[in-house]
């Protein structure tokens, strides 16, 4: 009895650990959160971004945000779920710091010579992933857009109809 709690317990505390791991938790220091995207979200801003992203994030992080690729699996630390609802938990700024700086070891800093405003476009796009995603699990579970629910809400109803 005793070794089965221990085992629950030991179980727990890995999986958050494991969890905290996998998703985006603050890389970028504090002061990041500060920081305001000088550009408007537009389709030619979005165009320049998802291009971008193309050639410097997706090898890793994929296509769609999702980091199901050859390139993150044989990585040392999982990259994380761009399309996942962690993801409204990082501010802008912080996305513009860790794709300027990288996080040493495993994601690499954008080349040096990129312009901030093509940091700024990639920004834009991260957030679309999401956006995206999120679109498409609400249309899932048949919530209709403007519906003002929580996320999480959203995942526990669709668990319980599926
Ligand atoms: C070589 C693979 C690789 C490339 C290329 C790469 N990343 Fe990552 N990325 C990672 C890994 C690995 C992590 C998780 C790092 C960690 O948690 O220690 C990560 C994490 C992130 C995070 C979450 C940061 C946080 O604070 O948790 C964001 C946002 C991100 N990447 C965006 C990007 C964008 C945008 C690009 C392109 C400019 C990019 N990455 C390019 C591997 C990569």
């Amino acid at each position: 009895m005793k070794c089965s709690l221990c085992a629950a317990a030991i179980l727990i505390c890995g999986l958050t650990a494991w969890a905290h791991e996998g998703h985006g938790t603050a890389h970028a220091p504090v002061a990041a959160k500060k920081l305001i995207n000088p550009l408007t979200s537009s389709p030619d801003q979005l165009q320049a971004g998802e291009a971008l992203y193309g050639k410097q994030c997706a090898s890793c992080h994929g296509p769609d945000g999702k980091s199901n690729t050859a390139v993150a699996r044989k990585q040392p630390v999982r990259p994380a779920n761009l399309a996942d609802y962690q993801m409204d938990s990082m501010a802008d700024g912080e996305i513009y710091w860790v794709v300027k700086h990288g996080i040493p070891p495993s994601m690499p800093a954008i080349p040096a010579a990129t312009g901030d405003s093509s940091v700024w476009q990639i920004q834009l796009w991260v957030r679309e992933l999401r956006i995206k995603q999120r679109a498409f699990e609400r249309a899932r579970a048949g919530i209709t857009s403007g519906t003002c629910l929580p996320d999480f809400l959203i995942r526990t109803f669709r668990k319980t109809i599926r």
